[in-house]
């Protein structure tokens, strides 16, 4: 059957939205400016009052940043990262690409780096350890933090999926030394194209970063360095002026919508539910529930025209180009029973309802033995 509940539809931008991004697009094309200018810097500017973020700065998309991160710690050759087995790939192509080494690291049942097993991953070569903020939420960082302070390294945060989310007060990305984050079209705060921001407490950081951004420059023509061309386009920038507006908007509808999921499925026993969604460290970036029948619930709800997502089918070791010998049974059975639900700022109340309906619709095969 045809899907008729999208898993996420960016066309469904309200029209006084869709106006105001085309008005931006109008006035930068009648600017004639379409690299760095005002609109830029207004956009750090935002980021910065928004997050509490003493340095701010923008650029082409997540990866980058993440790249951008370690060759600013001056992580390469012969070092080590050590990541969590499930994200994202960028999170291990990052470390690749400067030549580095991943160090692969289980998850626990959330899909967050296991804290308890940190010790073991951790050799002379370690440098760096790159927290995944997966789903939109928060890895505990004051204990992350306090064992990286521990062993002398390095914290980038992965917060591509984790804008907007607060531990302590304190925004994801300025627990550690740096913090990067996408805005991906499908993100929280998402651009209509590509583009990424790093955060950080360091000027000292922050300038390096600039320079890495912009072809090792430090002014005009003048390269101290080799670096990248990473800059934010002007027009992602200027958009993201405009949908900034309406962010803290949209998480309140993703914490009513989420509320609705859990109320309504909290009594499924063969469903394990995302923990912590009502909190500030959790910005519902995804739904994500988890389900030994996760397959057949699936089709189930395809069938009954609603549409889901699978975060991630494969943990990143078992992806070839990163494959590793050991095991990591957590991120294993994750990539089998993850399944991503609905949440926008798009969905309605009663659609919500709708895919509860559906998903209780759904009667597994439960195995007798496992029944009692
Ligand atoms: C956890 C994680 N890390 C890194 C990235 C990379 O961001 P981008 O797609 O903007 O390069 C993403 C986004 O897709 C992500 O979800």
């Amino acid at each position: 059957m045809k899907s008729k509940i999208p898993f996420l539809d960016l066309k469904q931008f309200p029209d006084h939205l869709k106006d105001e991004l085309k008005e931006k697009f109008s006035e930068l094309l009648d600017k004639g400016v379409f690299s760095g200018s005002e609109e830029v810097i207004r956009f750090e500017q935002k980021l910065s009052q928004l997050l509490g973020a003493p340095f701010v700065i923008s650029c082409s998309n997540g990866t980058d940043a993440l790249e951008l991160a370690l060759r600013a710690l001056g992580i390469g050759q012969n070092d080590e990262v050590i990541i969590p087995a499930m994200s994202w790939v960028s999170t291990a192509e990052a470390v690749i690409l400067v030549g580095a080494k991943p160090i692969f690291i289980d998850t626990d049942t959330s899909g967050l780096i296991d804290l308890e097993i940190l010790d073991l991953s951790f050799t002379s070569k370690t440098k760096a350890i790159i927290p995944v903020h997966l789903y939109g939420k928060m890895v505990n960082m004051k204990k992350l933090v306090k064992w990286a302070e521990s062993k002398g390294i390095f914290v980038i945060e992965d917060a591509a999926q984790a804008f907007g989310t607060f531990q302590i007060g304190i925004s994801a990305g300025l627990h550690g030394d740096i913090g990067c984050f996408s805005f991906y079209p499908s993100k929280n705060l998402g651009a209509l194209g590509e583009a990424g921001a790093l955060i950080t407490k360091d000027a000292k950081l922050a300038e390096k970063l600039k320079i890495l951004r912009n072809h090792g420059q430090e002014v005009r023509d003048h390269h101290v360095t080799i670096g990248r061309n990473a800059r934010i386009d002007t027009i992602q920038a200027g958009f993201l002026n405009v949908i900034l507006n309406y962010f803290k908007e949209w998480q309140s509808t993703r914490k009513s919508l989420s509320k609705i999921y859990v109320d309504n499925l909290k009594n499924i026993d063969w469903i394990k539910l995302p923990d912590g969604t009502d909190l500030s460290d959790h910005n519902l970036h995804l739904f994500v529930i988890r389900t030994k029948f996760r397959n057949e619930l699936r089709e189930h709800m395809f069938q009954n025209g609603v549409e889901t997502s699978i975060h991630y089918p494969t943990a990143i070791p078992q992806l070839s180009p990163y494959h590793s010998k050991k095991e990591f049974p957590e991120s294993e059975t994750l990539a089998k029973e993850v399944i991503s639900l609905p949440m926008n700022p798009f969905l309605s109340e009663e659609t919500v309802k709708k895919i509860c309906e559906v998903i209780k619709s759904y009667k597994p095969d439960i195995p007798f033995a496992e029944k009692n």
